[in-house]
């Protein structure tokens, strides 16, 4: 399967855009300071690019869709050059482990399944290793019966398995607080890229 996100931009077909950062993600950066360089991968129209710049983080939000960063540019004018065109499955070799935390919103939702283990290996590029993943993975869409996606369900299990190795859970909750609709259908889970694994840095 291959989604035109570009296309969806252009004829504002962007259901997922609720016009605002996630309210579980700025629950958990406001509750849990950390700083450096952090970078939204999928940041669309970039409200948690926004969000990790007003809480004072370096902020980069990655795309593959012009027209969504063109609509973040003109959505958060001062954060311009912080929006870059990029393919998370092969992002631009000067973001290469320049990252101290990744914000997931979305992004992998946006993934048919079998794309996980590249969504997994464009995040070990990007994330310095001790670096933070802070995801809000959302684990159960409301879908329409024989509506496969996106967004594409993440069941816990499946995200458990995809980050087993290399990293460690350092939060796990539901988040009490949510976009409508979306209550007790996302998660927050934090993790941690281990530095060393069986004797060597990963
Ligand atoms: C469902 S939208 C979410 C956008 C934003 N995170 C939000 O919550 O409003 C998914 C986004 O991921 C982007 N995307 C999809 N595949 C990507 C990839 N391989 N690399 C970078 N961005 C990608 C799409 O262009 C789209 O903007």
């Amino acid at each position: 399967m291959s989604i035109d996100w570009d296309a969806a931009y252009r004829n504002g077909e962007v259901f997922w855009d609720r016009g605002a950062p996630s309210p579980p993600l700025r629950h958990y950066l406001e509750r849990n300071p950390t700083s450096g360089r952090a970078l939204v991968p999928g940041c669309g129209r970039g409200h948690e690019v926004a969000l990790a710049a007003e809480l004072g983080f370096d902020a980069t939000g990655l795309d593959i869709a012009p027209t969504g960063l063109a609509e973040a540019r003109t959505l958060y004018p001062r954060l311009a050059d912080r929006f870059v065109l990029g393919n998370l499955f092969d992002p631009p070799a000067a973001l290469h482990g320049a990252f101290d935390v990744v914000l997931e919103h979305t992004c992998m939702s946006a993934l048919p399944p079998a794309l996980r283990p590249d969504y997994r290996r464009g995040i070990d590029l990007l994330l310095k290793p001790g670096g933070l993943l802070v995801g809000v993975w959302y684990i159960n869409p409301d879908l329409e019966p024989g509506d496969e996606g996106p967004p594409f369900p993440l069941p816990v299990p499946a995200l458990t398995e995809l980050f087993a190795d290399g990293y460690e859970i350092v939060a796990d909750y539901v988040p009490e607080v949510g976009f409508a609709r979306r209550e007790g259908r996302e998660r927050v889970r934090v993790l941690r890229r281990v530095l060393r694994e069986r004797g060597g840095l990963i």
